[in-house]
């Protein structure tokens, strides 16, 4: 591998800022420091804040052809860059190598479609009861907005944030998670290489990130906050957003239903539920938490299941070869082996997986796991997979509801009035029938309940960054 060289400084006002304060990124693979970041603190959050401020008028003014330009150069050098991001966010959080490619080309996708998608922000003309009355509806930015962003999908998080803030107009400050920094780093200097003017895009490292969000949720020229995270901090943002009535999207907890019918082609149900829950070793908010299989094909489905399972390469995350790197941190590993000893102590069956080393927890099969376990009531953010056994269909569907979050669930049956029935009945944002990984930058993610406010993705993300304004124009 060539040597890897990345920016480590804050990217503030167009300019990269470089502090005495220091905190250190960690490899959750080995331990080792892999970066010495650049600390923000409320200082240069203010000034960030202001120049946010400040570059909003022109950018907001700049034509929709201008900033689709940006948006399509940047969109060209990431994918460029496909190789050191993927190489980065290896070192960073664990994430196997191919599927950091993988993942820079989704977050490629999203400044793609909104480079594409800005030319397009059309307003509308309603007719009048009056002759001399003309009502005319345009699209504007909702002005400079703040994002939080999470450590699972360090690149594809915050373009699809950042891309249609950016279509719409908005300026962006991204507060990235301390756990992976060098991604968003390294896409804000594409931006800049991509002719992205000062100020429009800034990245603030930090490892406090209290002192760095206090300034955007307490200003009230910040008119957005967008985060990506738990339910318990999204709503603690979301009452501190209420004081300055900012718009808000909210992408939260997950805790995916997969509900497997007997009717289903059995070789799809398993790859595509393998899919929904060894994606980025489980940690991610849509991945599958709990496995629900009608009882005629369960034992079937368990074996087949588990051999997959087996198979899965558990090692080196900048390894070729590797599935499933390392958790990202102790807490992580905590959660994932507090929810298998209790699921073991109230009866389940261990079938694959169940050990750990330093943070690599191996792939887990379970059985006849029980309701009240912790895997199925909370989010386990791990690779661990809890199957149960069903018998009626309202049963399934009444297990998948019972729960506080509504954010993906998966239905696998080859019955097309079962797919609409159940896919309708269920209180989720994204259901994915016979497809284990339903995101893409064209259609709208989010969910309902604890789990967000709000949609990313397509026409429906752009909504997010754009007020409404109506024109009465009198003849
Ligand atoms: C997430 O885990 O928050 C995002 C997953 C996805 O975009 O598919």
């Amino acid at each position: 591998m060539e040597r890897l060289e990345f920016p480590k400084e804050a990217f503030l006002d167009g300019a990269w800022r470089s502090l005495p304060r220091r905190f250190s990124v960690v490899s959750p693979a080995t331990g080792e420091v892999v970066a010495e970041v650049a600390d923000c603190g409320e200082e240069e959050a203010k000034e960030a804040l202001e120049a946010a401020v400040r570059a909003f008028p022109a950018w907001s003014r700049a034509t929709a052809y201008e900033r689709a330009g940006v948006l399509r150069r940047w969109y060209e050098l990431i994918l460029k860059h496909q190789e050191p991001l993927a190489q980065l966010m290896a070192l960073e959080m664990g994430k196997p190598l191919k599927e950091g490619r993988a993942e820079v080309a989704y977050a490629a996708g999203f400044v793609e479609w909104y480079a594409e998608e800005a030319k397009r922000i059309y307003g509308e003309t309603v007719p009048s009861q009056f002759p001399h009355k003309r009502i005319l509806v345009r699209y504007e930015p909702v002005g400079p907005v703040y994002g939080i962003t999470p450590w699972n999908f360090p690149a594809a998080m915050v373009t699809r944030k950042a891309a249609p803030a950016l279509a719409a107009g908005c300026t962006f400050v991204l507060k990235p998670a301390e756990e992976s920094p060098l991604t968003a780093l390294y896409l804000a200097r594409l931006f800049q290489e991509a002719g992205g003017p000062p100020g429009v895009f800034q990245v603030l490292p930090t490892s406090d990130p209290e002192g760095v969000s206090r300034p955007f949720l307490e200003d009230e020229r910040i008119r957005k906050l967008t985060f990506t995270g738990s339910t318990e901090v999204g709503v603690r943002l979301y009452e501190r957003a209420a004081r300055t009535l900012k718009r808000v999207s909210l992408e939260l907890g997950g805790g995916a239903p997969v509900l497997v019918f007997a009717d289903a082609d059995l070789e799809r149900a398993v790859e595509e539920t393998l899919r929904a829950k060894f994606r980025n070793a489980g940690e991610s908010c849509v991945a599958a938490n709990r496995i629900f299989v009608e009882a005629p094909i369960a034992e079937a489905f368990a074996q087949a299941y588990a051999e997959r399972v087996r198979a899965l390469k558990v090692g080196d995350p900048l390894s070729e070869e590797t599935d499933i790197g390392p958790l990202v941190n102790e807490a992580a590993l905590r959660k994932v082996q507090a929810h298998v000893e209790d699921a073991l102590a109230l009866g389940a069956r261990l079938v694959v997986g169940g050990e750990a080393k330093g943070l690599f927890f191996a792939p887990t099969v379970l059985l006849d796991v029980k309701r009240e376990s912790l895997l199925f009531r909370e989010e386990t953010f791990g690779p661990v997979a809890p199957i149960t056994v069903f018998r009626e269909e309202e049963e399934a569907v009444s297990w998948a509801n019972a729960f506080p979050v509504g954010l993906a669930a998966y239905v696998f049956t080859r019955d097309l009035s079962r797919a609409f029935r159940v896919s309708e009945a269920l209180a989720y944002g994204i259901v994915g029938v016979n497809d284990g990984v339903p995101s893409t930058p064209q259609a709208p993610f989010g969910g309902v309940k604890r789990s967000g406010l709000g949609r990313e993705g397509g026409k429906w993300g752009l909504e997010e960054y754009l007020e409404v304004k109506y024109v009465s124009l009198g003849l």
